[in-house]
Formats: C-alpha cells, sequence, structure tokens
C-alpha cells in the first residue's frame, strides 16, 4: 500500500512536465510511456476524455494518493493546478508532453478545443474513496497535513 503523500507548500513539489520520447517520422510521429521510466509508478489504468463540449469543465477534485500523467494527445485545454497554497494554471497542447502530478494537488480541466483528447494514466485502479471531491475539505487536508 502507498503511504499518503508529504506536502509541500511549492506546486514545483507536486507536478512536473514531463517530456516523453518523440520519434519524428515522415510517415507520422510516434511518442510512447512506460511506467518507471518516464513516470514514477507503474501504470495500473488509463482513462481518457474527448467529445467534451465547449465550455465545459472536468476534474474539480484531488486525490489522497493517485498519482497520474495527464497528456493532450490531441488539442488543447487548460488544467488550472492548486496545492491549497499555490494556484497555476497550464495548456496542454503537446502530445510529447505531459503533466505529472505527484502529490495531493487539487485540478480543474477546462477550455479544452473542438476534438481533443486528454489521456490520462494512472498509478491505482478507480477508487471513490481516493478522491476529495468538496474544495474546502481538499485546503483543509492539504494545508494541516503540511503541518504534520
Ligand atoms: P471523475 O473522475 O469525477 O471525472 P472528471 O474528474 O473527469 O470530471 O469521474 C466521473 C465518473 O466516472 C465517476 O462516476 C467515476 C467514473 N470513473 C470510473 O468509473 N472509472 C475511472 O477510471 C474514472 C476516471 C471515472
Amino acid at each position: 500500500m502507498q503511504e499518503k503523500f508529504k506536502l509541500s507548500k511549492s506546486l514545483d513539489d507536486a507536478v512536473e512536465l514531463v517530456t516523453l520520447p518523440k520519434l519524428t517520422d515522415p510517415r507520422g510521429n510516434l511518442t510512447f510511456v512506460e511506467g518507471k521510466r518516464h513516470i514514477p509508478f507503474d501504470i495500473e489504468r488509463v482513462y481518457y476524455l474527448y467529445d467534451v463540449p465547449s465550455g465545459e469543465a472536468r476534474g474539480g477534485h484531488a486525490h489522497h494518493k493517485l498519482q497520474q500523467l495527464i497528456i493532450a494527445v490531441a488539442g488543447s485545454f487548460d488544467v488550472l493546478l492548486d496545492n491549497g497554497y499555490e494556484k497555476r494554471t497550464i495548456t496542454c497542447n503537446r502530445p510529447f508532453q505531459g503533466i505529472l502530478m505527484k502529490s495531493l494537488v487539487w485540478r480543474e480541466l477546462n477550455n479544452f478545443s473542438s476534438g481533443s483528447v486528454c489521456l490520462v494514466l494512472a498509478s491505482m485502479a478507480y477508487q471513490e474513496s481516493d478522491y476529495i471531491r468538496d474544495y474546502n475539505e481538499f485546503v483543509s487536508v492539504a494545508t494541516n497535513e503540511g503541518k504534520r
């Protein structure tokens, strides 16, 4: 069983921009991801968001233990990241780059372009008990745990 995250006031400790291998080829480019090589976890689950209507948002939660890599494999979207102390918005629009969420972080995804696809590689199977869906609860958990 993984331990709960150790928290930090800096988002830089919770989130990392990962540049993946990109094999440029006149037949079309290829990018790959290997668990424990390009990301610090074994990939237990893959899911993807697509056909997101203009103006809609996804996410709006944090996780106690789950680590994820988010990739815009098509199109673009914005990811708002928040560790309870600091907020940052990153635009995802390169299929060879991903946002690695290593620690307790609130995320919201919006501004999906038409035809965009958000691919997520996750360290654990879906588990509702790992979610924090209430923002005030998230801030309380993130900031209190940081003091321990
Ligand atoms: P949720 O993670 O809340 O979506 P988002 O953060 O993108 O808005 O999941 C939405 C619903 O889908 C929720 O009822 C749980 C279900 N779900 C699964 O069953 N398995 C999964 O791997 C994921 C990510 C969600």
